[in-house]
């Protein structure tokens, strides 16, 4: 795992446009795995910047994000699929046939066993950008007793529910339940890039580097990777 820290937010997403712009320009038809939440938005600008000054073309790209809630219609304004197209698709050159969101509707079984396949089909991920819950849950993965190996569902922790419910009308109005890659499925990717900023990050961070590797801080698993950069602003590596 090799850390960076810069000094604040907006050089943490600045350095992660460009390292996913480096990507997509040394392999044009490479997979990008993608990440909801409000760490990733800003990275998310600078690349339609990035594209729209002819710097990055994504046409020969594929994309699969990593989670999304479950009982919400893509076209809900919380859902990741509307997150996703909002933020970023709509801005760039991506095809939309290219395009994978796991479905937040349908039967659950089928939709994880989709989705393990698609990721399969592509060839696997080829850098996979994270956010890092407070709980140190990555993706849709919480604190559990195992490390989940492939995409399945999840019900949600109060600890996430209360922390993604400044979104939604209320935290009655949060999801339950959502699909979500597994930490296997995320470690299979060929590199990982996450990123935190902030203090309500901090022991998040402080657990994920130095912690227990333990499924009880599911990002303590990107400690077995071989290839996970991670970048930081100064209060979120405030306890390291
Ligand atoms: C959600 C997402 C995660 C994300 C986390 C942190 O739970 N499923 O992928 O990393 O929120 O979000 P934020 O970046 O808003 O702190």
């Amino acid at each position: 795992m090799e850390l960076h820290i810069y000094k604040d937010a907006q050089a943490v997403s600045t350095a992660a446009a460009t390292l996913i712009a480096a990507r997509v320009i040394g392999q044009p038809d490479c997979v990008l795995g993608l990440a909801t939440g409000s760490t990733p938005l800003a990275t998310y600008r600078r690349l339609i910047e990035l594209y729209r000054s002819g710097v990055v073309d994504f046409s020969r790209v594929t994309t699969f994000n990593l989670d999304e809630y479950r009982g919400l219609e893509s076209a809900h304004p919380q859902s990741y699929h509307h997150f996703m197209q909002e933020n970023l698709f709509r801005h760039v050159n991506v095809d939309r046939e290219r395009i994978h969101i796991p479905s937040g509707n349908g039967d659950e079984d089928a939709v994880c066993r989709t989705y393990e396949e698609q990721l399969a089909q592509a060839g696997g991920i080829d850098l996979q950008l994270l956010g890092i819950g407070r709980n140190g849950h990555i993706a849709f993965n919480e604190p559990a007793d195992h490390f989940p190996a492939a995409t399945h569902i999840v019900e949600l922790t109060a600890s996430t529910i209360e922390a993604n419910r400044r979104f939604f009308d209320s935290a009655e109005a949060v999801p339950r339940r959502a699909v979500t890659m597994g930490v296997g499925t995320i470690l299979r990717a060929r590199a990982i890039l996450l990123l935190a900023a902030g203090a309500d990050k901090a022991d998040a961070i402080h657990a994920m580097v130095h912690g227990e590797i333990t499924p009880r801080c599911p990002a303590s698993a990107l400690r077995l990777h071989p290839n996970t950069v991670v970048l930081l602003d100064e209060a979120a590596a405030a306890r390291l």
